[in-house]
């Protein structure tokens, strides 16, 4: 698979904020050029779970996606933040030819925007785009359990062409840190984008980590 060196990350009000900031940092190590675009609600759960401001709606969201960039350790110059209302931005139309978008988290509500084609803001317009054009979309979903709703917006974007990859990282690596289960999954969608990295070890490649008592370390 070749790797793409433009590629569109969108940050929606699902839990799993860390992902976001993985994948940002992981997409850029890999020279790819990204157009980052976070929703209200991704700006409230960033403040929340990362930037450990407080349960309340950030006052201030632009500068919780500045602050998230610069944190995430994203490499300069690589991250265009592009505005949720912009609906024209390149992104935006099927002419420019950004050939992956990532959704990470992605809420059970953009998830029905997408299913039923909404497009009322970039995110949702920008996977409408790549389900169209025949591209890649990935939709990183955080949500449990589900509801019958969630599991036929699923069916219904995958139909339609989405990867649907709920965060549920594996324990077969023997994971003793949060960061290495954050990184397998980022791993696992940047592998359906045509993404190199080193995030994840692989299954027979002889560099799994230590096993340990799980039941030991979390009594
Ligand atoms: C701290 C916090 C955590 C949330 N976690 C989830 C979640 O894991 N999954 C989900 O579908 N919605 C979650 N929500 C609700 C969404 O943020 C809400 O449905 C929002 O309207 C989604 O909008 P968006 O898709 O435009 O980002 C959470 C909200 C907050 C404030």
């Amino acid at each position: 698979m070749a790797a793409v060196t433009r590629i569109f990350l969108g940050v929606t009000g699902a839990s799993g904020a860390a992902y976001a900031a993985t994948a940002l940092r992981a997409l850029t190590d890999a020279g790819c050029e990204v157009g980052l675009c976070v929703s209200r609600a991704g700006a409230h759960v960033i403040s929340h779970e990362l930037l450990l401001a407080g349960r309340d709606s950030p006052r201030d969201p632009d500068g919780v996606i500045r602050d998230f960039v610069t944190r995430s350790g994203a490499a300069p110059g690589m991250v265009t933040v592009l505005g949720l209302e912009d609906l024209t931005a390149p992104f935006a139309s099927g002419s420019s030819l950004a050939p992956a978008a990532l959704i990470c988290p992605c809420s059970g509500s953009t998830l029905a925007a997408i299913a039923h084609g909404t497009a009322r803001n970039l995110i949702h317009r920008c996977a409408d785009v790549m389900l169209k054009e025949r591209r890649t979309l990935v939709l990183m979903t955080r949500e449990t359990p589900l509801s019958l709703i969630h599991i036929e917006n699923m069916a219904a974007v995958t139909r339609a062409g989405a990867i649907v990859m709920p965060a549920a990282p594996g324990f077969y690596n023997n994971p003793t840190q949060v960061s290495q289960l954050v990184d397998f999954m980022v791993g696992k969608a940047l592998d359906h984008l045509g993404v190199p990295h080193g995030l994840l070890a692989r299954w027979g490649d002889g560099a799994m980590g230590e096993p340990t008592d799980p039941m030991e370390t979390n009594p």
